[in-house]
């Protein structure tokens, strides 16, 4: 990280070398609100178009310097920053995809990421099937000879389904299409999809990436062909992401390492307390022998602690209960967002899936006693403690 964070600083500096200058540096990256930068002459004008900083919408060394921090993070070739996480969903649709083309996309996914398969991109003439990634033979029968791109999330919400990546890729590259994943997640410090076959790795940096529940964005990262085609792209949707989001997003990425290291741990800690509980029905997290895919899990990640900071549980379906539940609860909040340095819970039945017919959310594994956790940097003991008093309001 630290190499990048140097040739991310150097950027700054039109090509004086940071070597050139040993000292009065700035200690922490600069923001850059200006929308433009000056030049002197037609030769500078060029110049700049060429490989300078031009406008805003176009270019800003505060979204190159996340980009490249990004670059490093997820190993891949170059990063393109984004407005939100879903900008770099739609603004990587819009270039890779053409009317006539066909994407098969996982049927467990982000509910808006549902929206853009199942209605825009439809609108654009563009296919969609939706199936089931536990099955890969469900994914092999979709094939069809127009498929250019399969997409899916590493961990979906919020079942926790884990996609098996290397596999897809294989499906993908012998028909031709690409492999797109979303690691919001998990992040890169859990797993690198592009290490895995992957093609192009999407994420919201909204969540766990920048942790602090205070800037939107996102992130693309594939090779210098792909970015290269996206970037004009996003110049005419008006996706890039704004400076002061990408300045406090780099400032919070360099203790990513630290956060999402502490969030996977007490996430699979807590995990197996709850699952001990007498009032939780079920606990779904990949570290878990019960789930489903845990053998899936084991061999795409380094270990029961290195999965995800996300999780979800099963209480009784007693409305009134739960609200009492939510209220004893001292360290958990409920939020509408994830992968902040504090726990939030969710309620999907009220919220991400609450249009859903309720037979369709049960064959899917949501009930009303289902809730969404995002685990924080708390001490694991302490959220099992709370979470233990507040579940006694089921006891009677
Ligand atoms: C898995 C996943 N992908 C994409 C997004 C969209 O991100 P953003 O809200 O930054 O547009 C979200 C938002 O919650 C998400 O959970």
């Amino acid at each position: 990280m630290s190499e990048t964070y140097t040739r991310a600083s150097e950027l700054l500096y039109h090509g004086h070398s940071a070597k050139g200058q040993d000292y009065n540096y700035p200690a922490s990256f600069p923001l850059f609100t200006n929308t433009s930068f000056t030049m002197n002459s037609l030769a500078q004008v060029r110049e700049a178009y060429r490989s300078k900083f031009t406008y805003v919408r176009t270019n800003n060394p505060n979204r190159e310097a996340l980009a490249d921090m990004v670059s490093y993070f997820e190993n891949g070739e170059k990063s393109l920053i984004c407005s939100s996480g879903m900008a770099a969903i739609t603004t990587t649709l819009m270039t890779v995809l053409k009317p006539g083309d066909h994407i098969i996309c996982n049927s467990f996914i982000y509910g808006e990421t549902f929206d853009v398969m199942t209605k825009l991109m439809r609108k654009f003439g563009v296919e969609s099937d939706l199936v089931s990634f536990d099955d890969m033979d469900q994914v092999r029968a979709a094939v069809k000879p127009n498929t250019k791109l399969i997409y899916s999330e590493v961990c979906a919400n919020p079942t926790m389904n884990i996609a098996d990546i290397p596999t897809l890729a294989e499906i993908a590259h012998k028909n031709g299409a690409y492999l797109m994943i979303d690691n919001t997640f998990t992040t890169a410090v859990s797993i690198r999809p592009l290490d895995l076959g992957a093609d192009i790795v999407i994420s919201s940096m909204t969540k766990f990436m920048n942790g602090h529940s205070n800037a939107i964005s996102g992130s693309i990262t594939a090779s210098a062909q792909i970015i290269d085609a996206i970037h004009p792209i996003r110049m005419l949707c008006g996706t890039p992401g704004d400076p002061y989001a990408a300045w406090t997003i780099a400032t919070n990425m360099q203790t990513v390492f630290l956060r999402v290291k502490k969030q996977m741990a007490n996430a699979a800690q807590l995990a197996a307390a709850l699952e001990k509980n007498p009032h939780v029905s079920k606990v779904n997290h990949p570290s878990l022998e019960s789930f489903p895919q845990h053998e899936l899990a084991l061999k795409l990640f380094a270990g029961n602690d290195a999965m995800t900071g996300m999780m979800s549980f099963i209480v009784p379906e007693d409305m009134e209960k739960i609200d009492q539940f939510m209220e004893r609860l001292h360290f958990a909040r409920y939020a509408t967002t994830l992968g902040g340095i504090h726990t939030t819970l969710n309620h999907p039945v009220t919220s991400s899936h609450s249009h859903m017919p309720d037979a369709d959310r049960r064959k899917m594994g949501i009930t009303p006693g289902m809730f969404r956790l995002s685990v924080g940097i708390e001490e694991p003991e302490d959220l099992i403690k709370d979470f233990y008093q507040a579940l006694e309001v089921f006891d009677k």
